[in-house]
């Protein structure tokens, strides 16, 4: 953090409403010293951030590049089975090291930052300096500059179900902690083989990373924003659904039971814009599934705070990791999963519904598009605040989705961590 900023506490910038989790100031989505308050006190802070799946690194020397909040990142197996997670930034004059997605390196002293090629192992030790002792006896680096001084940051990592998180705080709890045993049990839930990589996309996002984040814990909206949820009854409030957090109120699922729609006038009575219409799918496979739970949940989000969130939509299985990207942008990473005992038809199936469900589909676009909306609508009004009252005013798990209370939890734990 620079020292502008950190010569000024964050509880100085911003005067928390009296209202609590019920109001939020529009400032939080625009402010640069926020953003920057957020880097160290909740990516760089107790926190576990998702890097990605142990699938994508199954052999020594496998590794992809990733980020926490706005640090780069580089995630490697290692040559003992193991999988690191390192800063990916060049201790001589901080370039990154790894600049390409993913990669594999043969040996274990083989990450060369492109600048001066000063070279790394697995673990982030400082193996070779070019040039250390200068050219026929002229130049080089002092004869006491010790390398085992300098060495790339490394994270605290740890894996469940093949996803793995990573923590630059020796102050997080074990992940499993972390998350809280509801949490554990839905992730193991909703991953319940051993996963396969059915494709990836990322969404570029132009509003905060904080909308996006409340946008994936706010189930008042789907069959609301999302006309084509309501239309074809994928994701109504009428059907039997709600929400389950961990105790602390950190980490929150909302889930439906499509099965379940008993119907409901309000979606009939020309009131809401997801109206009653004759439209109907040319090809209704778009939206067959199987029921692939026993608990008959059709649709669920869990989302993990700061930015992880896993998703089941019908038979569409993904993770998605938010990544900051600067104070009114932020990049949605998704990763379709299947499962190795999934027959052709099951992996047919999947795909089809995440082309329904991603950014290019008729769901992702309208989250994508509403952020920006907010992110533009808030601009010239940064002393308001949002109003968060659906569902009442606290923050627990209820048996309905017509309530905000994931929403609120989200700005209880961030209040927590940014001491206001
Ligand atoms: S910046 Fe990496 S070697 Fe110089
Ligand atoms: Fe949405």
């Amino acid at each position: 953090m620079s020292q502008a900023v950190a010569a000024r506490p964050m509880r100085d910038l911003i005067t928390w409403p009296q209202e609590g989790f019920t109001r939020v100031p529009l400032q939080v989505f625009a402010d640069a010293e926020i953003y920057a308050w957020e880097q160290d006190l909740i990516f760089r802070g107790p926190t576990w951030s998702f890097l990605g799946l142990e699938v994508e690194i199954p052999e020594a020397g496998d590794y992809i590049t990733t980020f926490v909040g706005d640090s780069p990142i580089i995630v490697v197996r290692t040559a003992e089975g193991g999988i690191n997670a390192l800063v990916n930034r060049c201790v001589h004059k901080g370039s990154i090291i790894c600049y390409e997605p993913k990669g594999k390196r043969e040996r274990a002293h083989n990450f060369v930052c492109p600048y001066h090629n000063w070279i790394y192992d697995f673990e982030g030790t400082l193996k070779t300096i070019a040039f250390e002792k200068g050219i026929q006896g002229k130049g080089g680096m002092p004869e006491d500059f010790d390398k085992s001084k300098h060495r790339l940051i490394r994270l605290r990592v740890e894996t469940i179900r093949g996803l793995v998180f990573g923590t630059f705080s020796a102050a997080t709890p074990p992940l499993r902690d972390y998350l809280g045993p509801v949490m554990v049990e839905h992730i193991e839930r909703t991953l319940h083989g051993q996963p396969k990589i059915l494709g990836r996309y990322s969404q570029f996002m132009h509003n905060n990373w904080k909308l996006y984040v409340e946008n994936s814990r706010d189930n008042y909206h789907p069959s609301l924003l999302h006309a084509f949820f309501s239309t074809f009854k994928l994701n109504r409030l009428s059907a039997e659904g709600g929400t389950r957090q961990d105790d602390k109120s950190w980490h929150h699922i909302t889930f439906t039971k499509r099965y379940t729609d008993a119907g409901d006038q309000a979606y009939d009575s020309g009131m809401i814009r997801a109206m009653k219409t004759d439209y109907g799918l040319k090809d209704p496979s778009l939206i067959d599934q199987w029921m692939e739970y026993d608990d008959q949940i059709t649709n669920s989000i869990q989302s993990i705070f700061p930015g992880f969130v896993l998703q089941q939509i019908l038979n569409s299985i993904g993770t998605r990791q938010i990544i900051t990207r600067g104070i009114d942008k932020c990049e949605l990473v998704w990763t379709l999963i299947g499962f190795g005992e999934d027959t052709e038809e099951q992996t047919r199936v999947r795909v089809k519904q995440s082309n329904l469900v991603g950014p290019a589909g008729l769901v992702s676009m309208e989250d994508g598009a509403i952020g920006n909306f907010v992110q533009q609508g808030i601009k010239g009004d940064l002393d308001n605040v949002a109003v968060i009252e659906m569902g009442g005013r606290g923050v627990g798990g209820m048996p309905t989705r017509a309530t905000e209370t994931s929403v609120r939890g989200f700005w209880k734990v961030y209040r927590e961590l940014m001491g206001v």
